[in-house]
This record gives C-alpha cells, structure tokens and sequence, in this order.
C-alpha cells in the first residue's frame, strides 16, 4: 500500500493493485448479505447486476456533457427522460447526479422564482425531518431556511406552515418519506398552503419516488404525494435508491417546463464556443445514465412491482417482528419500507436502544444509529433474512448490557 499523501513515484502492476483491492474489499461490509440497511439498495437480482456491470463498462469513459457528441447516450437519456415523465405524470424531468444535486436545482429554481417575482431575501419551509441536502442547499444558495417542529405523527404540521409562511417562502417543502421515520407528509395540506400564498410546493421523493407508484398499484395506502396534488411544482426521485441503479443518477421533475427552464445554463462569453448545461455537472458520466436506462428498460413496470412485492414481504416481517418483541417499538407509523425503532415508553421493560444495536452489530447486523433508535431501510434482498433478524433482535433485546456509545453518523468527510 503506499503511504497516504504521497503521489507515487513509480505505477504499480495491475495484478498487484487488483489483488491488493480484491483482498482488503473482502473486509468491507457486505450489502449483498441483507445485513446493511442503507447506502446500497440490495434488488438481490443477479441478471440485473450483470446488466449493470456491462452496460456501465460500455460507457465507462464516455462523457454526456455535450449529448450530441454521444449519439446513443443521447437517445438513452431522452428515453428515460420520458419513461420518467410518464411514471409521475410530469411536465419536465432532468437528470441529475443524486437526491442533493436535485434538491439542489428544486432550491436554485425557487430562488430564482421568487427573485422574478422582485424577493430577494428568500426562505424555504419544511419539516425538521427533511433530509440536510435542504439545509446544504439553503447554504450554497443564499437561502433562508426554517425548519418546523413535526407533529406528534413525526409528520410535517400543516398549521405550523400556515402560521409560518410569508412573502418571501420561495418554497415550501414536503417529504415523500421523510428518512428518519419513513413517513409521507400531508403533501395536500402543504401544497395548498404554498399555492394560496403564491409560491412554489417541492416533494422530496429522493428515498420514495420510485416505490410509491408501484407500492400504490400493490394496493398499499398511499397518500396522495405527487402530481395529481394540486400545488406541487416538482419532485426529487432517486433512480439510484428504489430506482434500484447503482450510483450516481437521480430525476428531478416539474409539473410545467417553464420552471424547469431556470435550470438552464447558457454562456458563450469565452473564446470556447456555446457551453450550455441543465444541471449542476458540467462533465456528466456515461455509466448512471445507461444504467438507469438499462434497468428500467429490463424491469419495466413488472419488474419494479415484483421488486416492491419483496419489499413489502420484508417491511411485513421486520415490522411484526419488532411489534412481536416486548420493549421495543417501531417509531410513529411509517408508509413505506423506512423507519425508527427503538425503547417503547410504554413498556416496563427498560431497553437501551444503542446497545441493543451493540449486540447486533456484533452478529453481523449494520443498523445506523439516529437520535431516537435504530434506523432501517429495506431492499428486496432483505426478504431472506427476517426470521434471522428478528431471532437475533429478541435475543439482542432481552439480553444487551451496557451500550458502547457508537456514533450517530449518517454521512462522513475524508480529512485532506
Ligand atoms: C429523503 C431523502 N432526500 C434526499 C436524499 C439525498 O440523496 P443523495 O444521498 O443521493 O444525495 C436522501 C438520501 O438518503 C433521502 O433519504
């Protein structure tokens, strides 16, 4: 291995890095063994995979930057841009790199919505559940932003933004679910509320977008989230969480094109011709695009409605389980396949959450750790391990000691 922070004077063989790799991966958390709960979305489908790996390798090194110079990385984008549109019903969709790039232009276009409209000191509402690519945002983009106390749902409280908006909300925002507690806010409330103020409604649906409709057309309830709700301008989804590709590819949508138009970068005051762009990226990677192309060409809606099947196997398992196990309780009532769980209040059986998630982290389980419990997001794959992971929660439960005091990170720097 060489030293950290030195460039390497001489390159080394490819069998030796490969080997080096090959061995230190092998200790790396394994997603594909059901037993790692976020970052990677575990479909458990290895036709799938393969299809991945090749198309990915067959646009490794081509750039969409300029789509005109990448003929068939242009026809892939523009047939996924309409497969989106008429999954969600949207007037507009783009693609970006991940859920903060989307949010990120959702933010960029409401600022610039409300600077036509002469505001100029712009503030953006939401639940404090919303996930901190807001917060990211506001900070880049010069926004104010005002997170709001939930109700006792862990949903967004509609009269907290009634009373809070004012002329200068730029955007009022909802999640499609939250991610701490995988529940969906009151998306007809809130975006009412935006638009008898005049102002922009954007549902963040970066974790949900692309199992809500197929969860829907299961015959799960599913509130109303998306289009068909009056006063929703846009929606971020995600193609590489439930869209099940891997990284590096998101959506975002708008219900008319010409909101989507502040997006558009132009600019040809250089002596290197016209640059012109609709997202925060310049260069753009072949690969999330025909990934995303590829995987929702060969899942179409049969597939992803298999896939939510399996979802909704393993929310059914995991959720009776944890109901089944005196002391612990799932958190508020999610509508989807994300939640918290952790001590019941209720319960005479004391539990220490964090060393409950101590003894299963030392069998192999991965759970992330929020403020309030254990945090789980469930894959397809996840379907296989229920009955392994509910006997070892009771065991955790009834027998955990002291808790280790492990942290609460759910993103990470790497110190330069
Ligand atoms: C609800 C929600 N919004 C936004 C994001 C941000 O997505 P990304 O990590 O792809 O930037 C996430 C990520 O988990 C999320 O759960």
């Amino acid at each position: 291995m060489s030293d950290a922070g030195e460039f390497p004077a001489v390159g080394r063989p490819t069998g030796e890095l490969l080997d080096e790799l090959r061995a230190e991966r092998a200790g790396d958390l394994d997603w594909r063994s059901g037993r790692a709960f976020s970052l990677v979305y575990n479909v458990d489908d290895p036709e799938l995979e393969a299809l991945q790996h090749e198309v990915a390798s067959m646009f490794l090194h081509e750039n969409a930057l300029n789509p005109f110079r990448y003929v068939t990385l242009l026809r892939m984008e523009s047939e996924l841009l309409g497969m989106v549109r008429s999954l969600f019903g949207a007037g507009a969709a783009g693609l970006s790199s991940g859920g903060t790039e989307s949010i990120f232009l959702a933010v960029q276009t409401a600022r610039d919505e409300a600077a036509a409209r002469g505001v100029f000191d712009p503030e953006l509402l939401c639940a404090s559940t919303a996930h901190p690519a807001f917060p990211k945002a506001c900070k880049y983009l010069g926004v104010e932003f005002r997170p709001l106390p939930v109700g006792g749902d862990g949903r967004a409280d509609p009269n907290r933004f009634a009373e809070a908006i004012s002329d200068r909300t730029a955007l009022v925002v909802a999640s499609a679910p939250s991610y701490p507690f995988g529940v969906i806010d009151p998306v007809t409330d809130l975006a009412a509320i935006a638009s008898s103020a005049g102002t922009l409604c954007h549902v963040d649906a970066c974790l949900g977008g692309y199992l809500l409709p197929f969860w829907e057309r299961l015959g799960e309830p599913v509130p109303p989230w998306d289009f068909r709700v009056e006063g929703v301008t846009s929606i971020s989804a995600d193609v590489h969480k439930y869209g099940y590709c891997f990284k590096g590819v998101s959506t975002i949508l708008y219900r008319d094109r010409d909101l989507q138009q502040r997006q558009l970068f132009m600019y040809d005051s250089w002596p290197g011709g016209l640059y012109a762009s609709m997202s925060a990226a310049g260069t753009r990677p072949g690969p999330p695009i025909a990934g995303a192309w590829a995987t929702m060409t060969h899942l179409g809606e049969s597939g992803y409605l298999r896939l939510a099947e399996r979802v909704r196997t393993a929310t059914r398992g995991f959720r009776s389980g944890i109901d089944g196990i005196d002391g612990i309780r799932v958190t508020s009532d999610p509508d989807l396949s994300v939640f918290e769980f952790g001590a019941d209040p209720e319960s005479s059986t004391p539990v220490d959450i964090g060393a409950v998630g101590d003894v299963m982290d030392d069998r192999g389980w991965n759970l992330d750790r929020q403020q309030g419990g254990l945090h789980v997001m469930l894959s397809p794959g996840h379907d296989r391990v229920v009955d392994a992971f509910v006997s070892d929660l009771g065991d955790a439960v009834a027998d955990h000691g002291q808790a280790r005091g492990g942290g609460l990170a759910y993103g990470g720097v790497v110190e330069s």
